[in-house]
């Protein structure tokens, strides 16, 4: 039997704005996995997906090409050399929450393809995992701009610009983050398009704030490669008041950047889509655990404590 992880993700800055060519900065959140684990089926049973999460069951041979696990396991596969439907019981679990910002469906994906690796002993690069996940993230996107894929796939901070190599990326010390779920499941590709109507309406609008949240990123990144704690919050905040402008933001999320706020995080911003979803709250030892209780009290559903590190 064969075992593979793949750990959640937040954007630490530039989502959106990065499905439009600007930087965006993730990272990958152990304390949240998705696990896959191959083990043999009966002679003649064929492969068989099983995510109890999803609530689904598929049989690879007759699963459809709408079914995101199912198409990138033949991809997989095909990848492998392996042309026959082989008799596997494939499990998927996972801790990540469903539709809310933390690439719950990269996560499954990438333990699964790194599964079905293991499971015929082939090496596989973080490049190739990334690569075959990404034919699946369409599914659960529309018009992904591939950054959940490949900072799951690397699992190290990432400095992602579309279309070009990610640089997996070393801040100078830790973060502490706070990572709160309003409790709304948030489909992604349900406010990428509303951004998208909106870029339609007013090219000239959407472009610059996009470009404010792109040099938002530059910055971010100065920061953390300086250590600048203080100056990544500021910039947090800034980066939240441009995704409300677009229109991602929301009362309950509103509700728990404000309490984290007042709790002392130094920047608070949601993280991923928005629409629900989870916020993150750049906090220190000394305000972790009274931005956490501020945030269950202002209706977090769930607060993860996690630093992000190289
Ligand atoms: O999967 P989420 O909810 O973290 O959102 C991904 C980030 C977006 O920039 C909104 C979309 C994309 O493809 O980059």
């Amino acid at each position: 039997m064969v075992t593979a992880t793949a750990p959640g993700k937040v954007i630490l800055v530039g989502e959106h704005a990065v499905v439009y060519g600007r930087p965006a900065i993730a990272a990958p959140v152990w304390q949240v996995v998705a696990t896959a684990t191959v083990a043999p089926a009966p002679p003649g049973a064929g492969c068989t997906i099983i995510a109890s999460d999803l609530g689904q069951v598929l049989q690879l041979a007759a699963a459809g090409e709408d079914e995101p696990l199912a198409v990138v396991a033949r991809l997989a596969l095909a990848r492998l050399g392996v042309s026959s439907d082989p008799d596997w019981r494939i499990e998927l679990r996972s801790e990540i929450p469903i539709a809310s910002g933390m690439g719950s469906g990269a996560a499954l994906s990438t333990a699964l393809v790194r599964a079905l690796f293991t499971q015929l002993g082939e090496p596989v690069t973080p490049a190739v995992v990334s690569e075959l996940v990404y034919a699946s993230e369409r599914f659960y996107h529309g018009t992904p701009s591939g950054i959940d894929n490949t900072v799951v796939a690397y699992g190290q901070p990432i400095w992602f610009v579309k279309g070009q190599p990610p640089e997996p990326f070393t801040p100078a010390a830790p973060i502490l983050l706070a990572i709160a779920d309003t409790g709304i499941r948030s489909p992604t590709v349900l406010t990428v398009s509303a951004v998208r109507a909106g870029w339609q309406r007013d090219r000239q609008r959407y472009e610059a704030i996009f470009d404010a949240i792109g040099a938002v990123a530059y910055a971010a990144r100065r920061a953390l490669e300086q250590g600048d704690a203080p100056a990544l919050g500021a910039l947090f905040n800034e980066n939240q008041v441009l995704l409300k402008s677009i229109g991602v933001s929301c009362d309950a999320i509103e509700r728990l950047v404000a309490a984290a706020r007042a709790a002392g995080a130094l920047g608070v911003k949601l993280s991923g889509a928005g629409g629900g979803g989870n916020i993150i709250a750049l906090v220190e030892d000394t305000t972790a655990a009274a931005v956490q209780a501020a945030l269950l009290a202002a209706g977090a559903h769930r607060v993860i404590i996690t630093p992000i590190s190289a």
